[in-house]
């Protein structure tokens, strides 16, 4: 049936024909309009809604019991339609709202017209009881809020992307924090999510987390630790007891994660689908509030659920997603990503999947670029922080940010770079320190708080120092930066070796005069260079062409490709090491 309706669509490049093609088919009305809307699924989800449905609704709306949609649920519908030509529209337990009309505006207008119904009847009836009353000792002020939730994130993240790496999206909305402030949401949480269709996005489950003491670290992560692990075995036992051995296990870790006083989190493979998550689980937190406002929420059954995250047609909607480039789902943060190699490094990344925090001290070019990236790459795949890398507080911060708009990390690339110029002997001392400042202690600001992010997450990571050439080949007149670039890319190798046992891995790209869009090449520093190397200027550029044993022209792109290399698992068994991008300096192999 699936072939045979792509095979009836006007346009074979349109989006695939929903599952309730057919219902929509069946129901002999040009016209036919289907929701989930909060208002109606509130009252089909508790438990009295057998008494309830009637005293809202007269004669002119059916209503049908909860079954899995598909084929048989369309054949239902449409037989129930045609056998009572007085209704104006459906409602089916546990999931929705159908109406229909000769116009899309009566469909749509009657749509409204019982949704407003559902609205008011709720209004109206509601108890006088207060619904989410909060349960003490619950609050606390944003900032340990907000520091709690980004020190647990990565121990979260990295348990939860055992089987796939995952995006940890962080959310401490005011209903979201009524909600799991409240006496009621450990129970009702548990209960289950709405519809069938929540539970695509939700899972059956979500994971109430509530550790002792959150303000402990070492304590609360040992039991974040624990309890995402359980979760996961139970999901195991659920799944072993409904299966019927057509389908393999899906990933059985929680999809929403909610934690008393700190908030929710919710997860997806990329931004989006995290977003997802947390947007639908907004609603359900909606629903439960109305549904227990008038009487008592439930969900579908457990076998039920089974049947609906292992549906044959959401199984087969999974094996058409497009091919994911090698970074899905990763993240990556790169300093002095506004400008020249580490822009290049950006794109780069984005176009292979990651999603990318891009920092720099220029914060309006790193935003005009996360703009691009989102705007080429989809929703939520870059995000702009301000980050001098000399800074321990913009960093501390830009460290937090990340954590709570993705939950991790798993590349840092280190660029972030200065050229000052001068022999030595002339150098004012204010020079040489500033170029370690930036060019060597900068790298290790970001370096630290990275790895120290990385061991908490326990999945490993990547870390790429862009280099020079001037390391293994110094040239005359540029002390300062050869120097403190030497102290980046030792930092590099001890960092390697500190960190193989985690599956840190540490590498360095070593580029060699690259000319275009980079900010590093003033005037100054290109006739200082020129004067150092004893040719005209205007020679400079096809200087460094001609050095080199390829004759070539190296350039941002040449860089990033190095860089994606070094960041993904294709060189996974690579650490330590220096990979040059020169065109071939027989002076600047690496050894
Ligand atoms: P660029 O000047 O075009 O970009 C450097 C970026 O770093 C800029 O966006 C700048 O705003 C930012 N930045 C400067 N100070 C900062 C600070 N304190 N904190 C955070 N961000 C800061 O330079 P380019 O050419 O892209 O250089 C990037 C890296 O590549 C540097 O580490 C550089 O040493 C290295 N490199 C560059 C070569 C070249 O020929 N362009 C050759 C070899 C290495």
């Amino acid at each position: 049936v699936v072939a045979y309706l792509e095979h009836c669509m006007m346009d074979p490049g349109s989006a695939r024909p929903s599952i309730e093609t057919l219902l929509h088919a069946f129901i002999p009305m040009p016209s036919v309009v289907h929701s989930h809307a909060d208002a109606i699924v509130s009252l089909t989800n508790t438990r009295e809604a057998n008494d309830i449905l009637p005293r809202v609704f007269d004669k002119k709306v059916g209503f049908v019991e909860y079954m899995r949609p598909g084929f048989v649920l369309s054949k239902n519908v449409g037989q129930l339609v045609r056998d009572n030509d007085n209704l104006d529209g459906v409602i089916l337990i546990k999931h929705g709202l159908f109406t229909w009309g000769p116009s899309i505006k009566q469909a749509y207008d009657t749509h409204i017209n019982l949704i407003s119904r559902a609205e008011k009847f709720a209004r109206d009836f509601a108890s006088s009881k207060r619904i989410f009353a909060l349960a003490s000792g619950r609050t606390i002020d944003n900032n340990t809020q907000q520091t709690i939730a980004a020190s647990l994130a990565p121990i979260l993240r990295g348990t939860v992307s055992k089987n796939q790496t995952m995006i940890l999206r962080y959310d401490n909305a005011p209903d979201v924090m009524e909600f799991v402030n409240s006496q009621e949401a450990n129970s009702l949480s548990q209960v289950g999510p709405a519809t069938p269709d929540h539970t695509l996005q939700t899972k059956t489950k979500v994971l109430w987390l509530d550790p002792k003491d959150p303000s402990d670290f070492s304590s609360a992560a040992a039991e974040v630790h624990r309890h995402v692990e359980a979760y996961a075995d139970k999901y195991s036992r659920w799944y072993q007891a409904n299966s019927d051995g057509l389908h393999p296990m899906l990933d059985p870790y929680p999809r929403v994660i909610l934690m008393p006083s700190i908030g929710m989190w919710t997860t997806g493979s990329d931004a989006r689908a995290a977003l997802i998550a947390a947007d639908i689980y907004h609603h359900t937190i909606q629903i439960m509030k109305t549904s227990q406002s008038i009487g008592n929420y439930v969900s579908l059954s457990s076998r039920e659920s089974y049947h609906v995250e292992y549906w044959p047609m959401e199984l087969y909607k999974l094996t058409l997603s497009p091919i994911k480039g090698e970074l899905y789902s990763k993240v990556a943060l790169i300093t002095g990503a506004a400008h020249g190699i580490g822009r290049d490094i950006a794109r780069q990344l984005a176009i292979h999947g990651a999603h990318i925090t891009v920092t720099d001290i220029d914060i309006k070019a790193a935003q005009t670029l996360a703009q691009e990236i989102n705007d080429t790459n989809g929703y939520g795949r870059a995000q702009a922080l301000a980050l001098d890398v000399t800074d321990p507080k913009q960093v501390a911060q830009a460290f937090l940010d990340l954590r709570l708009t993705y939950g991790g990390l798993d590349i840092l690339i280190s660029n972030a770079g200065i050229a000052p110029v001068g022999a030595i002997h002339e150098l004012p001392l204010q020079q040489w320190q500033r170029s370690l400042d930036i060019n060597a202690t900068g790298h290790f600001l970001v370096a630290s708080e990275a790895v120290r992010l990385m061991r908490d997450q326990g999945i490993g990571g990547s870390i790429v120092f862009i280099g020079t050439k001037n390391v293994p080949s110094p040239g005359k007149d540029f002390g300062a930066y050869s120097a403190a670039k030497a102290a980046e890319v030792q930092l590099a190798r001890v960092l390697a070796i500190e960190n193989g046992d985690q599956g840190i891995r540490v590498n360095v790209v070593n580029p060699d005069a690259v000319f275009e869009g980079s900010g590093l090449w003033s005037t100054k520093l290109k006739e200082q260079r020129a004067k150092a190397h004893g040719i005209p200027v205007e020679q400079l550029e096809d200087f460094y062409r001609q050095r080199n044993l390829l004759k070539q022209r190296i350039t941002g792109e040449d860089v990033a490709e190095a860089v994606l290399f070094l960041a993904g698992s294709r060189s996974s068994k690579t650490t330590g090491t220096m990979l040059p991008v020169d065109a071939g300096l027989r002076d600047a192999f690496p050894r």
